[in-house]
């Protein structure tokens, strides 16, 4: 979490930095904060969004051609002023932001206190500061040897961006667990948590790696590992458009990005599922059939709507491949002792491929020497760096913190890949492949179909804004997308709700159902449709609200919902796809009549790169 951005070079700094906290804003909001240097330090910081920092400087002198800003998600110490980072030491000639956790502050706090340090924030960060200089101050060595020394010493994640009084050039940037690109410009160099606040200057970018040191000066950029070995930047060319990371005329990220998904999901079928040739092509899985379709075992580790692709492939897996899956939250399979067989292969799904728990039990399993295949949104992150094989989504940026087009853009890979290893193992006949990707092909333009009118789910939304409590229930490859749609009202309109499979309603939830109580269905036609019929029956003889998801044009569900969202008819594997989509418009809308900044939702962060 929190966003990270710096500049030395030959602009202003500071209109640089700003625009950058802007677009990582989705990083983290709580606070923010800048540090300039031009004939000494000058640190301006605020609590609350990067609006609230910019209206706080009018008037200020923020001229400066280096400078490091910060978009603060709170780990340690309240949200404050005095909490928001730039934190600046004690000697008043280093500033410093950091993104990540130093999990063992406490006791180098302790012996900074012994020494006669003050602290005016409850940070781990002000403690990490404050060590690199006492370091310097003992050793009487160069800043650069200091961070090398401390951060041989610290436990934990970090990206951090250094910077000191008397040097009006250099920014000092290390990274361990917390992403760090640096983007190439004439005579300047940008530094960012990911390339957006980089892509209008430049499209050179050097991902800097775990253990790695950056000095960046203006015509400067040399990396070393921790060891002190300068190291060779490997510069990448970014495949991306401003126009990517901005609103395009939509008032929110979130309703831009749903509204993207029919052509974001036929960028990720494009040049990979070919209709007229009847085949897959996907490289990632191609180059690795071996180990594919001979796996044993398939464990997909993800969190969040990421797992719940997670539980998708799990049901497309099984049936198309015929090989056992588990799905497992990454937070809860990364800190127990789980069993790693040669053979297996484990699936990480992830949209930012940055989420720490995703990214630390993938390092444990290739540790034990399992074979990691990603699927992940963006490019050159740190999951996507570490897997063996992957395949990208292809999504684009995704900007809003509820997560949409990434969740249908892994659904559209792991359909394709489940296709794949499937057919080559011979677990599928030649017909059920043929319509599947005749099906898939079909996807973009049903997308279409259901984006055009989104008026009836708007109305639903007013309609159901004031309820306390929503139960959403779904059956085989819409169980998963009820759970989606759970957390998205949950995360979007901080109304409860809960995700059940629907036939285990009447193991408990069943209890809750009253006058006053929604219930989704997602019901379309698929092998399970006759038993969902008789579930709403169940929730309408206890007098529950149905809201359903149906096929267009079933007068069943519909003549027994109070209201209904139709989806074009598919096959069930995958349904999802589409059945997903009003589940995500209903939750924008509800957000939005309850005046909800569905960009940014309370205590969220778009990217968890904390554990
Ligand atoms: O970037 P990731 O896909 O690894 O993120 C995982 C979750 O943090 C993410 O899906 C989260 O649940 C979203 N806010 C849901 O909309």
């Amino acid at each position: 979490m929190c966003g990270i951005v710096g500049y030395t070079g030959g602009k202003e700094a500071y209109p640089v930095i700003l625009k950058g906290l802007k677009r990582l804003e989705y990083r983290g909001y709580d606070s923010s904060g800048v540090a300039l240097i031009n004939s000494g330090l000058k640190v301006y910081k605020k609590k609350g969004k990067v609006a609230e920092l910019e209206e706080s400087v009018i008037g200020k002198d923020l001229h400066a051609h280096v400078g490091i800003g910060h978009t603060r998600w709170a780990t340690h110490g309240e949200p404050s002023d005095r909490n928001a980072h730039p934190h600046v030491s004690n000697s008043g000639e280093l500033a410093m932001i950091h993104n990540g956790i130093i999990e063992n502050y406490v006791p180098i706090k302790n012996d900074l206190l012994k020494k006669g340090y003050t602290f005016s924030s409850d940070t781990d960060t002000e403690v990490l500061l404050n060590f690199i200089e006492d370091i310097k101050k003992n050793n009487n060595c160069t800043l650069e040897e200091a961070l090398r020394i401390a951060l041989k010493r610290i436990v934990g994640a970090y990206c951090i961006l250094l910077v000191a009084a008397d040097d009006p050039e250099t920014i000092i940037a290390a990274r361990k667990g917390s992403p760090l690109v640096i983007g190439i410009g004439k005579g300047e160099h940008f530094l960012a948590s990911d390339a957006s606040p980089i892509i209008e200057y430049t499209k050179e970018v050097v991902y800097v790696n775990d253990y790695e040191i950056a000095i960046v000066r203006p015509n400067e950029l040399i990396l070393k590992n921790l060891g002190n070995e300068k190291q060779t930047p490997f510069i990448t060319k970014l495949d991306m458009e401003l126009a990517a990371i901005e609103k395009g005329g939509y008032d929110h990220f979130m309703i831009k990005e749903i509204h993207e998904q029919s052509d974001t999901i036929h960028d990720c079928l494009r040049g990979r599922l070919l209709v007229e040739q009847s085949q897959i092509v996907m490289s990632g899985i191609e180059d690795h059939l071996e180990a594919l379709t001979h796996a044993q075992r398939m464990v997909i580790v993800a969190c969040g709507t990421s797992w719940h692709a997670g539980l998708i492939a799990e049901y497309m897996i099984e049936e198309l491949c015929r090989i056992p899956v588990e799905v497992e939250y990454a937070s809860e399979f990364r800190y127990r002792n789980p069993i790693i067989h040669k053979g297996d292969v484990i699936i990480a799904i992830s949209q930012s491929g940055e989420t720490a728990d995703t990214l630390v039990a993938l390092e444990k399993a290739k540790e034990q020497g399992a074979f990691i295949f990603g699927v992940v949104n963006a490019v050159g992150s740190s999951i996507a760096r570490i897997s063996h094989a992957g395949a990208y989504t292809h999504a684009g940026p995704e900007i809003g913190v509820a997560s949409t087009k990434a969740f249908t853009g892994q659904l559209a890979v792991l359909a394709m890949m489940a296709l794949k290893i499937g057919y080559s193992k011979g677990t599928i006949s030649h017909e059920r492949y043929l319509k599947l990707i005749n099906e898939l092909d079909a996807i973009p333009e049903k997308v279409t179909e259901i984006l055009q009118d989104t008026s009836n789910i708007q109305a639903i939304a007013t309609k159901y804004k004031d309820a306390h409590d929503f139960l959403f229930l779904g059956r085989g490859y819409n169980f998963p997308v009820a759970l989606e749609g759970a957390l998205k009202l949950k995360e979007i309109s901080y109304i409860h709700a809960e995700g059940y499979p629907a036939a285990e309603m009447k193991h408990g939830p069943i209890a809750l159902v009253d006058e006053n109580l929604p219930v989704v269905f997602v019901a379309t036609k698929d092998s399970y449709y006759e038993k969902i019929v008789s579930n709403v029956q169940e929730i309408k003889a206890r007098k529950g609200k149905v809201i359903a998801i149906a096929t267009t044009s079933d007068t069943v569900i519909s003549s027994m919902a109070d209201d209904t969202m139709f989806v074009p008819d598919t096959d069930e594997v995958i349904a999802p796809l589409l059945s997903v989509i009003p589940l995500q418009l209903l939750s924008y809308y509800v957000g939005i009549a309850k005046g909800i900044d569905v960009d940014k939702p309370r205590n969220l962060a778009k990217s968890v790169t904390v554990e």
